[in-house]
């Protein structure tokens, strides 16, 4: 089994990401692995390895106990997977809350040994002090506001934000926490239009939305989600594919072959006849 990364002339990078600001939407989607990375590449501005891998390739029930190790191996495998895009590599529970110097070393950790261009952490007031810490020694930050899933057992669950006037105002605090600490672009989850588009407006640096409208500067979406990989995806995920339907029959199909014997000349792939 193989893959054919599609190697461009030079990378994006943050300060490439950031200069989007109002002009062509940015392209975001999730990758784990080397295989898929090469394939979304080419039309990806961006290649997220979310904290989503936990429950998305591990089956955790939340984000919360995916490990630094985790995230660098995935990591690893989409920078060898891709070539264009900017890789950002999400800080999981744990690794960025206690101290900035934690942050600051972890982070190093996923830039030095993935060759990734950005680490991406749930922000807000809380974490502006890290945030600068980060931005200021050389390692871009980009923020996540709104639902912010490692606040999942703090929260009781994955809860949209901004319905009332005291979160819309919670949300558009964290988000101009995160930009006025240093972050290049900024994903904001889970949040109705009117709040998106007022963060998109007064903040100088890209929004990135997931669940959050069409007036942020560009999309992300879990890529599994998007290709019909489960049997429940969230409501405002559009599903581009029907992969679980494709895997299921070509399963099926692969499983009656075997019953059928039905494997014609791999023998020969082996063990070719010998001329006589
Ligand atoms: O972990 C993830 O995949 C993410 C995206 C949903 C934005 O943070």
């Amino acid at each position: 089994m193989s893959f054919q990364p599609k190697l461009d002339a030079r990378r994006l990078s943050a300060a490439d990401i950031a200069r989007r600001k109002g002009a062509d939407p940015l392209v975001c989607l999730t990758a784990y692995t080397a295989p898929m990375a090469a394939i979304l590449d080419p039309v990806c501005d961006v290649l997220l390895v979310g904290d989503s891998l936990g429950m998305v390739v591990h089956g955790l029930p939340n984000t919360l106990g995916v490990t630094l190790e985790m995230m660098i191996l995935h990591g690893q495998a989409v920078v060898r997977g891709s070539g264009h895009a900017l890789v950002v590599v999400d800080m999981p529970f744990g690794s960025y809350e206690a101290a900035p110097e934690t942050a600051f070393d972890n982070a190093v950790r996923i830039l030095r040994e993935t060759g990734a261009g950005a680490v991406k952490l749930e922000s807000g007031p809380q974490m502006a002090a890290t945030v600068a810490y980060l931005t200021q020694r050389g390692v871009p930050v980009m923020g996540h506001v709104g639902l912010r899933p490692q606040a999942v057992l703090s929260e009781g669950g994955f809860k949209a934000k901004g319905r009332t006037q005291a979160e819309r105002e919670r949300v558009l605090a964290e988000a101009e926490a995160t930009v006025e600490a240093g972050a290049f672009a900024l994903v904001i989850e889970g949040v109705a239009e009117p709040l998106a588009a007022e963060i998109t407006r007064r903040v100088k640096i890209p929004t990135i939305g997931i669940g959050a409208s069409s007036a942020c500067d560009g999309q992300v979406l879990v890529t599994d989600d998007m290709l019909g990989l489960f049997e429940w995806t969230p409501k405002f995920v559009r599903r581009y594919a029907d992969l679980r339907s494709a895997v299921i029959e070509a399963a099926t199909t692969f499983a009656a072959d075997v019953r059928a014997r039905r494997f014609p000349g791999e023998a020969e792939i082996y063990f070719p006849a010998k001329a006589e």
